[in-house]
């Protein structure tokens, strides 16, 4: 981070979800203050154990739940995705969108230091990551997603857009490989080790306003091209640990 600004709030979008879940677990032996979203009132209590310090209920269909979310908060970490539905194909109204830019919008109104966006491999100039038939099965959340991303690109935010291959709940490997420029990497990766990397790319600065194409080594399909090597701060994150958890 280049901002002097102290960093004590970080809002994770979507935490009731799969990467959400690891997110928490990665952020709550930190001094950061957690806060996690969900749609439902029934999660609060599970996100709470999992590590959250606050949770708001909040669908980012409605930009005003969008701009609550984000009050007071340093760091926004988005994980928000629409489950499998026809509009993964037809496009139309999806959370990758539509919530997605609330989110990022409503960081800018707020002054937030630095948003990382969890994308995907096949989004943008990544569609050479995707099979012919997923490229065509997903062409609306691709779009979506791609519309999302080049609204936080134009934002001013300090951001990381993550493009994960496809996400699996193994364990964390701690050896992903990183691609930038789209055709880069293609394969899966376990949701922990995007978690790692989300948590740790507003502190490594040479993260900054740059897109990744990540999969673990294990799962690694073909050969890479076009790889980085990045430093990531997860030091920053064990440097930070248990200031309030302890
Ligand atoms: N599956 C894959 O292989 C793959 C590969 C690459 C990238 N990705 C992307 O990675 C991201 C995370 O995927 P995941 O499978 O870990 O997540 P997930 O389990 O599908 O969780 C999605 C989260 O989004 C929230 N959400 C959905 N609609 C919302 C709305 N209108 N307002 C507020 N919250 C909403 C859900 O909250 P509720 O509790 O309220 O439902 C949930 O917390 C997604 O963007 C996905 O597209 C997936």
């Amino acid at each position: 981070m280049t901002d002097s600004r102290p960093l004590d709030r970080v809002l994770v979008a979507g935490a009731s979800g799969a990467t959400g879940e690891e997110l928490l677990s990665v952020l709550r032996p930190t001094d950061l203050t957690v806060r996690a979203t969900t749609r439902s009132y029934g999660n609060v209590d599970t996100l709470e154990r999992h590590g959250a310090d606050e949770v708001v209920v909040a669908d980012f269909f409605d930009s005003g739940d969008a701009v609550a979310a984000v009050e007071d908060c340093d760091l926004v970490c988005c994980a928000l995705g629409s489950p499998p539905c026809l509009r993964h194909l037809t496009g139309g109204k999806l959370v990758d969108r539509t919530g997605a830019i609330n989110l990022t919008t409503a960081a800018v109104a707020e002054g937030v230091s630095y948003v990382v966006l969890e994308s995907a491999i096949g989004v943008g100039d990544s569609k050479a990551g995707l099979s012919l038939p997923a490229r065509l099965a997903l062409r609306g959340v691709r779009r979506a997603k791609r519309d999302a991303e080049a609204a936080l690109r134009r934002s001013g935010l300090g951001y990381t857009i993550v493009r994960p291959g496809r996400l699996t709940d193994d364990p964390p490997s701690g050896d992903v490989v990183v691609g930038q420029g789209g055709d880069s990497v293609t394969g899966s990766i376990p949701r922990a080790d995007v978690a790692r990397i989300m948590a740790a790319a507003p502190f490594t600065p040479d993260a900054r306003n740059r897109t990744f194409e990540i999969v673990s080594r294990d799962g690694l399909s073909g050969t890479p091209h076009h790889r980085v090597d990045i430093d990531w701060a997860d030091d920053i994150l064990t440097a930070r640990h248990g200031h309030r958890h302890a």
